[in-house]
C-alpha cells in the first residue's frame, strides 16, 4: 500500500524557463486538496548544500494566479555545481551527496518533485537513489531535448519569443535590403530554430543535426534576391559548427563555457559570398524570461497535477510526460537515455523543405 503522505518538497533545477511558476502553483493547489503541505526547496540542490536546508512553505493563497503568469522561478535555481563533483573554494572537488541527503532528511519530507532538464533529472535521480528519496520528475527545458515526452515546459514560450524576433527583424531587413541572422539557444538540439524558423518565415534554418555548407546558404540568398526580394531571414542554432566541425564557444570569467558566436561567423561569410549587407541578433536569455504562453501554462498545470497524483499512487522514479494529447508517466532512467534531437526525417524538417526553406544541405 502507498505510504501516507503529509509533506512534499518541490525544487527547480538547471536553467530557468517560462512556466516553472505555473508548475509550482499546480503542485501546491493539487497537494493542498489532498491535505498535504508543500515545501519549496530554494535554489535547487544548492538549497540543500547550506548549513541548514533553505526552503519555504508554499501556501495556496500565495498562488492566486499572479505567480502563474510570471517568468522565472520563485524558488530560484542553479545550473552549476555538480553535487557529485562540487568545486570547492580551495580548487579541489568534493562529493557532497551526504550533505544533501542529511539536509533533505532534516526537512522530514515524504516525497519530492524535481523540475528539470535531462542533466538535472540525472543528478536528482542519482541523489534520490543514494538517499532512498521517493522522487517524481517534471520535464522543463527550452531546448525540448528530453526523451519520451513530446513537450517540455518552457519550449513553447521560447519558440514564441524567437518567432516574434523574426517578425520584428523582417520589416527592418526589408527596409535596409539586409540579410538578418538570428542566433537562438537550444544547446545541442535544433528544435527552437526549426520551429521558430518555420513559424517566423525564415529563408534559411541551420540546426546542429543537419550539416550545412556555405555555398548552399549563399546560393539560397542569391535565389531569394533573384526573385526581386531584397531581404532574407536566417535562423541558426547556437550549437551549429563551422563547416570544418569546430564549435563556437564563449568562455566566461569563471571558466564556464557556453555555445555562442556562429551568428557572427555566418554574417561575415554571407557578406563575403553574396555581397549582401548582413546583421546579427543573438537572442540569448530573452528566450527564457517571458510570461509563459498558454501552451506552457497548460502543460505546466497538467504536469503538476499528474506529479502529485503519482506521489499519491506511490509511483516513484517516474517522470511525467506528454504523449498523444495526454499526460502520462515514464521511467526517469528511460527519459534520460532517450535524448531527443531533431529527427532529420521529422514532419517539421519535411515541412521546412516543402516550403522551400533551405536547411543548408542542398
Ligand atoms: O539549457 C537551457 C539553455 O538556455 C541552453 O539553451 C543554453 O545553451 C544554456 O542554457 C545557457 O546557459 P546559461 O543560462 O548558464 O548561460
Amino acid at each position: 500500500m502507498a505510504k501516507l503522505i503529509k509533506k512534499i518538497g518541490i525544487l527547480t533545477s538547471g536553467g530557468d524557463c517560462a512556466g516553472l511558476n505555473a508548475v509550482i502553483r499546480a503542485v501546491v493547489h493539487s497537494a493542498h486538496q489532498k491535505g498535504w503541505e508543500t515545501f519549496g526547496i530554494l535554489e535547487g540542490t544548492a538549497g540543500l548544500l547550506k548549513e541548514e536546508p533553505a526552503y519555504r512553505v508554499l501556501i495556496p493563497q500565495e498562488f492566486d494566479g499572479t505567480v502563474m503568469r510570471m517568468g522565472g522561478t520563485i524558488l530560484g535555481t542553479t545550473n552549476k555545481g555538480d553535487p557529485f563533483h562540487f568545486p570547492m573554494p580551495d580548487g579541489t572537488f568534493k562529493d557532497r551527496t551526504n550533505e544533501i541527503i542529511a539536509n533533505y532528511d532534516k526537512m522530514g519530507l515524504d516525497a519530492v518533485i524535481g523540475i528539470g532538464g535531462d542533466g538535472s533529472h540525472a543528478i536528482l535521480r542519482r541523489l534520490a537513489q543514494a538517499g532512498g528519496v521517493p522522487m517524481v520528475g517534471i520535464p522543463k527545458t527550452i531546448d525540448n531535448d528530453i526523451g519520451l515526452t513530446e513537450a517540455s515546459v518552457g519550449f513553447d514560450t521560447a519558440v514564441s519569443v524567437a518567432t516574434e524576433a523574426l517578425d520584428r527583424l523582417q520589416p527592418t531587413a526589408a527596409s535596409h535590403d539586409r540579410v538578418m541572422i538570428l542566433e537562438v539557444m537550444g544547446r545541442d538540439a535544433g528544435h527552437i530554430a526549426l520551429a521558430a524558423g518555420i513559424a517566423g518565415g525564415a529563408d534559411i534554418i541551420l540546426i546542429p543535426e543537419i550539416k550545412y555548407n556555405l555555398e548552399a546558404v549563399a546560393a539560397k540568398i542569391n535565389r531569394v534576391q533573384a526573385t526581386g526580394r531584397n531581404f532574407a531571414l536566417v535562423i541558426v542554432s547556437e550549437a551549429v559548427k563551422k563547416p570544418d566541425g569546430e564549435p563556437f564557444w564563449v568562455t566566461f570569467a569563471d571558466g564556464q563555457k557556453r555555445y555562442g558566436g556562429i551568428g557572427n561567423y555566418l554574417s561575415e561569410q554571407i557578406a563575403k559570398m553574396t555581397g549582401s549587407e548582413a546583421r546579427v541578433t543573438v537572442l540569448g536569455h530573452v528566450q527564457r524570461g517571458s510570461q509563459p504562453t498558454y501552451n506552457d501554462r497548460l502543460l505546466a498545470s497538467a504536469f503538476g497535477v499528474k506529479a502529485v497524483e503519482l506521489i499519491e499512487q506511490g509511483k516513484f522514479d517516474r517522470m511525467v510526460a506528454w504523449k498523444n494529447r495526454e499526460v502520462v508517466d515514464v521511467a526517469i532512467e528511460d527519459a534520460i537515455a532517450a535524448y531527443q534531437e531533431v529527427d532529420k526525417d521529422s514532419t517539421l524538417v519535411k515541412t521546412a523543405r516543402g516550403l522551400g526553406i533551405s536547411l543548408g544541405d542542398e
